[in-house]
């Protein structure tokens, strides 16, 4: 090795600023905290059920008890908020069971805001996919998805959610003109109080595969190309955000995250609400694989993605990654 050699004139030298951790911490430009993170979580109706989801590893599929159980564990290792999916017993033609009060989702809503009160926020996803037959996430005629039916029974079901305590409802169908039917028809009732996160740039991705599975939600016929956004438009997410805003959104959120880094950068731009990333089941699978066949470090692969989600400018973030972080220890400062 050379050790001595002519003194560089460099007035300018950045790793000035890397020569150890605590300076390091000191000048970091962003960082992640358990609190910006949101937990999803698969609700089963029944009791005692618990089921493991071969495509996320680690996530299980809960009846409320359970779920109730589990977020209690993670309450106490630092994650405060979740995002609620259902699992139901039945789909039709009408997702009839969308708008059940006694569904498995309004009863884990309400199950979690009595046993936890205002420790914990809670988050229901707003979407028919997981309660069609045909998998679509609004009303199929024809070959067509149609748009303003689907509303109505979206606003609906969000109305049910909003009863049972959820503290936002969370329209993931990217059906037109949701976010201001879901805002009239809270407000009528008067749940003045509860927010609206509005997946606003969702893309048809092909990172959604471990969701579908988990939720069973695939499509029966077709894809989702005539309703969620085209991975080839970047400026067209800013209208779809502006549309949103106006219409009353108080989150809104890119989705998936880490393949649309430029468009959660173009949102935060723009938005005066904060700002949601969904880092979605495919981009967590593709960790948990690589972690398995010792192709990565799962806890540093983890944090330099959420941390990438959040430097490009993501206020909260939605993660099947949330309990473990936090069970872990992965964020202790
Ligand atoms: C329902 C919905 C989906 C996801 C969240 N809500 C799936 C889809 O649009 O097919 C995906 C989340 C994930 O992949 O983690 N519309």
């Amino acid at each position: 090795m050379k050790t001595t050699t002519d003194i560089l004139s460099l007035p300018r030298r950045p790793r000035r600023l890397r020569r150890f951790a605590a300076l390091r911490d000191l000048v970091a430009e962003s960082e992640i905290r358990l609190s910006h993170l949101v937990q999803g979580h698969f609700v089963l109706p029944g009791v005692g059920r618990v089921e493991d989801i071969s495509s996320l590893p680690g996530i299980r599929r809960l009846s409320v008890d359970e779920l109730v159980k589990t977020v209690a564990k993670d309450l106490e290792n630092g994650v405060k908020s979740v995002m609620l999916f259902g699992v139901p017993s039945q789909k039709d033609a009408d997702a009839t069971l969308a708008t059940d009060p006694h569904g498995e989702v309004p009863l884990a809503v309400a199950a979690l805001k009595k046993e936890f009160g205002d420790d914990l926020v809670v988050m229901a996803d707003v979407c028919l996919c997981p309660y069609t037959d045909h998998g679509h996430c609004g009303f199929v005629e024809g070959k067509e998805i149609v748009n303003d039916a689907s509303v109505d029974t979206l606003a609906d079901m969000a109305l049910i959610l909003a009863q049972a305590g959820a503290d936002f409802v969370c329209p993931s169908d990217m059906m037109d003109g949701r976010i201001g039917q879901i805002r009239n028809r809270l407000d009528e009732s008067g749940f003045t109080q509860t927010g609206i996160l509005a997946y606003s740039a969702k893309y048809a991705s092909s990172f959604y595969g471990p969701f579908r599975e988990a939720a069973g939600s695939a499509p029966s016929f077709g894809d989702r190309s005539s309703y969620q956004m085209d991975w080839r438009n970047r400026r067209e997410a800013l209208r779809e955000v502006q549309l949103d805003l106006e219409e009353g959104a108080d989150l809104v959120m890119v989705k998936p995250a880490l393949s649309y880094l430029d468009v959660i950068s173009d949102v935060a731009e723009i938005s005066d609400v904060p700002v949601v990333a969904y880092n979605v089941s495919g981009e967590f699978a593709m960790v948990k694989l690589a972690a398995r066949e010792g192709l990565a470090d799962e806890e540093a692969m983890t944090k330099e993605i959420l941390g990438s989600i959040r430097r490009a400018g993501a206020d909260l973030i939605v993660t099947y990654h949330a309990s473990q972080a936090a069970q872990e220890g992965w964020l202790k400062p």
